[in-house]
């Protein structure tokens, strides 16, 4: 008897669990939160590798498989930078943003503001013009061929100095028109945001939105400090303002956006169980999250598995899975309009 309504429970459970998963990839999703970088999957490393004469450390799919464990940003970061080293020609960039946009189509993602690490390429070598140029023309494609809309993030490196940052930033004024926004990512401790405000401040008066990567691996204090001296619009992470109740108190009086990802999270040991990761008390405490696959080639899923794995670890709910989908839209730099337009779809799908 107790068997049997045991089974019942269990299969009960399993059918709710598939019912939520086939809501996420059915409702109409916005990503905040990608490098196009991270997006480049062992199988186009080795192609791009052997079409450019580039030569890897892995032989096969299977080696760099086993090559991508990592459990800090560090160790994440040294094999992002070394996979990298194959993007070298204007139609790599395209192939690495189109195989993107063609995920981004399977898994319903309608709107994307994707980060590109300009100093990781010209550190090589490589043209602001060949870059800019390869992932403009797989954006349009986008936009015409699969009813995609997306922005470009340019992000400076905070490993480099800020006159890196600066020479970047000129760089990229003919360019200004393809860029919505800049970020600030790569290795967080010991590069706290305050050491960029000249170069922020510079992007505010070019009209350009600003996002920063922020209590990832650093403290409270690097939130406040991306708050108050970078005068961000959106935090990427900020998993570590937690720690701080004042912080989380004023993140939700300002309803600042935290781009949060949670496989990324799990991968790079900022939690150390899906089962603990913050999403649900975040939305509880009032915080305006989001969910976002960071790098999904290394950290295993795009924006749909993020959410699958939240689903099946953490508990979210069918409610929570709404209030994510529409933080998303209501995060981002589309138009006001934009985003009705958005948010009336997803409503009629409750
Ligand atoms: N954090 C910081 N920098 C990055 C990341 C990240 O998760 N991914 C790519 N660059
Ligand atoms: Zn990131």
């Amino acid at each position: 008897m107790a068997v049997g309504i045991i089974r019942v429970l269990i299969s009960l459970y399993h059918r709710e669990m598939q019912n939520l998963k086939q809501l996420v990839a059915r409702l109409p999703k916005a990503e905040l939160h990608i490098h196009i970088e991270g997006s480049l999957e062992p199988a186009m490393l080795l192609e791009l590798a052997g079409r450019n004469g580039v030569k890897l450390p892995y032989p096969d799919i299977d080696s760099i498989n086993d090559a991508y464990n990592f459990n800090c940003l560090q160790d994440f970061l040294d094999l992002y930078y070394q996979g990298m080293s194959v993007l070298q020609t204007e139609q790599d960039f395209h192939d690495l943003a189109w195989a993107y946009l063609q995920r981004c189509k399977q898994q319903n993602v309608v709107h994307c503001e994707i980060f590109f690490d300009p100093q990781g390429h010209t550190e090589r070598g490589v043209d602001f013009a060949t870059f800019m140029q390869g992932l403009g023309s797989a954006l349009d494609r986008a936009e015409s061929e699969l009813g995609i809309s997306s922005k470009l993030i340019m992000c400076f490196l905070r490993h480099l100095d800020e006159q890196s940052a600066l020479t970047t930033l000129d760089s990229a004024l003919p360019y200004l028109e393809r860029i919505a926004a800049v970020g600030l990512d790569s290795s967080e401790l010991g590069h706290p945001p305050h050491l960029f405000s000249n170069v922020f401040k510079r992007a505010a008066e070019l009209g350009l939105k600003r996002v920063a990567h922020a209590g990832e691996e650093g403290p409270p204090e690097y939130v406040y400090e991306a708050l108050d001296v970078l005068l961000v619009d959106r935090i990427d992470h900020g998993n570590r303002a937690l720690e701080d109740s004042a912080l989380v108190q004023r993140l939700a009086d300002e309803n600042m956006p935290l781009t949060v990802c949670p496989q990324s999270n799990l991968r790079l040991g900022v939690v150390s169980d899906m089962a603990d990761h913050p999403i649900r008390k975040m939305l509880a405490l009032g915080l305006n999250a989001c969910i976002n696959s960071d790098d999904p080639a290394y950290f295993g899923g795009y924006v749909n598995e993020n959410f699958c794995a939240l689903i099946a670890a953490a508990g979210v709910t069918k409610d929570e899975i709404f209030q994510l989908v529409i933080n998303g839209f209501k995060s981002s730099f589309l138009t006001q309009a934009e985003i009705q337009s958005h948010l009336e779809r997803i409503e009629s799908m409750r």
